[in-house]
């Protein structure tokens, strides 16, 4: 039997970890009850929980918060996951830690490869890009999972703000020059169990929902699949939204690091939106 904890237990990927996980065997720690950048609370929460595999679903993620708090973030997101992969290497157990696509520039044009060059553009990629060199130096049979454009919630994210403005706008204008890799946070979840009870090696992979999608394409999916009509959506540059923190213009996650390790394929996002819906419609 394995022994998991799972930090940042009350986030969007750690709420779906608990629902995957049997409770009998993890311990779940929130924020409230694990601060990842309190050393001492850290090695002392290994120490008594004494788990097989930690996953580290804390993380700092108010993208546009972090380019005026560069000492939150990366004190969430490099010290955080530099604390656990210590105290793991002194006593015993695997780390996966999860990370982003904003490590990358967003500018290529073909899917990122986890060896392909990094480059984050904003102060969000740079600490998560931190924490995954910090991790990996403290412990280098840690895994890093790099995903990209997660939803699901609880909590604010992109499918189900769409879902509300259904209900409240006739039309509404989307980006369409952003291109990523929509991912559905039960489908991460699952992934990152298999990979805590494989034989994989450790180092960095990339899991996301299959395809590619700009926000636009993800937008007029979420309306069809609930019945409305895709057409209310209207594309729109990115120009038209300037946000604190410049968003990468590809996202685009390849996941053939991850099949090559014989864990499960991700499925494509479209089919993944769609169970994602009928699940909310339960
Ligand atoms: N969401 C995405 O689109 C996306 C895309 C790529 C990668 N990721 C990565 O996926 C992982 C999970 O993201 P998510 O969507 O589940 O994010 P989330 O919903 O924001 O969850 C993060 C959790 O970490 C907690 N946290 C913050 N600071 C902490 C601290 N010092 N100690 C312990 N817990 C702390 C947060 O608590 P509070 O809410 O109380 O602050 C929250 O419960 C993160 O590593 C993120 O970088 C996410």
């Amino acid at each position: 039997m394995t022994r998991w904890c799972v930090t940042g237990a009350g986030g969007q990927l750690g709420t779906h970890l608990l629902e995957l996980l049997d409770s009998a065997d993890v311990v779940a720690l929130t924020r409230a009850e694990l601060d990842i950048t309190d050393a001492a609370a850290v090695d002392s929460a290994i120490a008594d929980a004494r788990p097989d595999v930690v996953v580290n679903a804390a993380a700092y993620t108010a993208v546009d918060a972090a380019e005026e708090a560069e000492a939150d973030a990366f004190a969430v997101n490099e010290t955080g996951p530099r604390l656990l992969a210590e105290s793991l290497a002194r006593h015993g157990g695997r780390l996966l830690h999860v990370s982003t696509d904003y490590v990358f520039a967003g500018d290529a044009t073909e899917p990122y490869e986890p060896d392909a060059p990094v480059g984050p553009k904003t102060v969000y990629g740079r600490s998560k890009l931190a924490g995954e060199q910090a991790a990996l130096a403290a412990l280098p049979a840690c895994h890093v999972v790099r995903t990209a454009w997660v939803y699901g919630g609880p909590g604010p994210n992109f499918v189900d703000t769409m879902i509300g403005l259904e209900q409240s706008r006739d039309t509404l204008t989307v980006v369409d020059d952003q291109i990523g890799s929509p991912t559905w946070v039960r489908d991460l979840a699952a992934a990152l169990v298999a990979l805590g009870t494989s034989s994989a090696a450790p180092g960095v992979l990339h899991f996301v929902n299959a395809g590619q999608a700009s926000w636009c394409d993800l937008a007029r999916e979420v309306f069809r699949l609930v019945g409305a009509d895709p057409e209310r959506i209207q594309p729109v540059p990115s120009s038209q939204f300037p946000r604190p923190a410049p968003r990468p213009a590809w996202s685009v996650l390849s996941t053939t690091s991850w099949t090559n390790q014989d864990l499960p394929p991700p499925r494509h996002w479209r089919a993944a939106l769609e169970a994602a819906l009928a699940t909310k419609a339960r």
